[in-house]
């Protein structure tokens, strides 16, 4: 009970509460009456409860504004819990007095409306069961993941989002315009994470990354939540071990926290549960083989888009690693493997069943030299790079990190079709706003 004397739904559901009373508030999904009974589906922060009461009992004024709350209006009630097979969850409350905080317009948000439309009222679709259990799920896979952070040592830290350079190369960088002289948002925090990884060790950021692609495609959003670690002392096989130990950890954490959210937007918890590592690894060379074989065409150097990423992973129910791809592929900073001058120590982590890339990461260039030569291979501006090029000066120690694209990853735990289901307000290259 909060301290005004309002419980919660899920109090309704607790095993003893039959016969109890409750005093609930919320907001009003489906309203309907009929022969003098009232039938109410009332949401709060913890579910959703069916509420009856009967003209006799309320009373006509109560029982006549109550019939009239529009979808999304608000009330509170009081009542009894009892049992009714019908309703959800078995259960419902028998109210004795309903009170109309809001009785509401008439909400404007049906079932078959355009995509645009939906999108255009974007600050009344996120109360829809879908987008309700998609956030539940979502703060607990941001949850689940600190606490594994936490229990690995790895201390959060908080990067800047604006900058005066652009990190993972200038074309995709939102500029603004920092009085007077150029800024940048954020497009990952990498650069900062290492600068801090030294007198930390382990570190993350969990932050905003912009991207200022024109790519319409599913998986693509403008701004999208990013969580970045770097781990000194870390070669590529530490690395992606430690990857997958936070997968499963988040997959197995969510499976026990949110099952029922995970049935209903349609992944059975028990696959979750059933996560299991490791993934299987396959080099950057094998991937085009395979594919090659399955009739792309492609050749080393290569890009992986969107369909190659696809092949390689639609039939797997397990996330999958490639690793060590051309240099030219990938960013400056990424480690020359030590036994092939053209690949890097990178790997990315795609997730199961075609939903593509979910996870960019590296061992990070440590020799000052040789990073110098890959910044102005890529035709960076090097005097942009000298704070970052200071770090190899003192102590510079191998390292590692990776970036994780938190709605890729809630994309394909909860198979949505398109990433802008997991994001509440999507940024994408056509729409900034609601
Ligand atoms: O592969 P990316 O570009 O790598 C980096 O930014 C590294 N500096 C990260 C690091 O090592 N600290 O991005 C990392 C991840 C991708 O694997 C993907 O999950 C996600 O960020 N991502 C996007 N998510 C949504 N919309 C976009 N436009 C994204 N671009 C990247
Ligand atoms: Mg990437």
């Amino acid at each position: 009970m909060s301290v005004d004397g309002f419980g919660s739904v899920a109090q309704v559901f607790l095993p003893d509460a039959l016969g109890h009373g409750v005093r609930l508030r919320g907001w009003v999904l489906r309203t309907r009456s009929s022969g003098g009974i009232l039938f109410v589906l009332l949401r709060d922060r913890s579910g959703v409860v069916q509420v009856t009461g009967r003209r006799d009992g309320l009373g006509d004024a109560a029982f006549d504004a109550a019939e009239h709350v529009q979808v999304e209006g608000a009330i509170e009630v009081e009542g009894t819990v009892a049992e009714d097979r019908r309703a959800p969850g078995g259960r419902e409350v028998r109210a004795t007095t309903v009170r109309v905080v809001h009785a509401g317009e008439p909400f404007p948000i049906f079932t078959d409306q355009t995509e645009e439309f939906r999108l255009d009222h974007r600050h009344l679709v996120v109360r829809s069961q879908e987008h309700v259990a998609t956030f539940r799920v979502k703060a607990e896979l941001l949850r689940a993941l600190r606490e594994f952070l936490d229990r690995e040592e790895v201390l959060e830290m908080t990067p800047p989002i604006l900058s005066g350079n652009a990190a993972e190369g200038g074309a995709e960088a939102f500029q603004i315009d920092y009085f007077g002289r150029p800024g940048y948002l954020s497009q990952t925090a990498q650069l900062y994470l290492e600068a801090l990884l030294f007198p930390n060790e382990r570190v993350y950021g969990l932050t905003p990354s912009f991207r200022a692609e024109k790519s319409r495609t599913p998986r693509h959003l403008t701004e999208y939540l990013h969580l970045e670690v770097e781990l000194a002392w870390c070669d590529l096989t530490g690395l992606l071990d430690f990857e997958e130990r936070m997968v499963v950890a988040v997959a197995h954490a969510l499976a026990e926290r949110r099952p029922a959210e995970l049935r209903a937007l349609g992944r059975p918890p028990e696959e979750l549960a059933r996560l299991a590592a490791p993934f299987p690894r396959i080099t950057y060379a094998e991937a085009i083989d395979r594919l090659a074989s399955q009739g792309f065409s492609v050749r080393w150097g290569s890009d992986l888009g969107t369909a190659e990423e696809r092949a390689l992973t639609v039939e797997e129910r397990v996330p999958l690693f490639v690793t060590r791809f051309p240099k030219e592929l990938k960013a400056f900073y990424m480690l020359r493997s030590a036994d092939d001058s053209r690949t890097v120590e990178a790997a990315d982590l795609l997730a199961p069943e075609g939903y593509g890339e979910m996870i960019g990461g590296s061992c990070r260039e440590t020799d000052l030299a040789r990073l110098t030569e890959r910044l102005q291979e890529t035709g960076a501006n090097v005097a942009e790079y000298e704070w970052y090029l200071d770090l190899r000066r003192h102590g510079s120690v191998q390292h590692a990190g990776f970036g994780l694209g938190i709605e890729r990853m809630l994309r394909w735990i909860l198979r949505r079709e398109h990433i802008r289901e997991t994001t509440p307000f999507p940024r994408t290259p056509s729409r900034h706003t609601p």
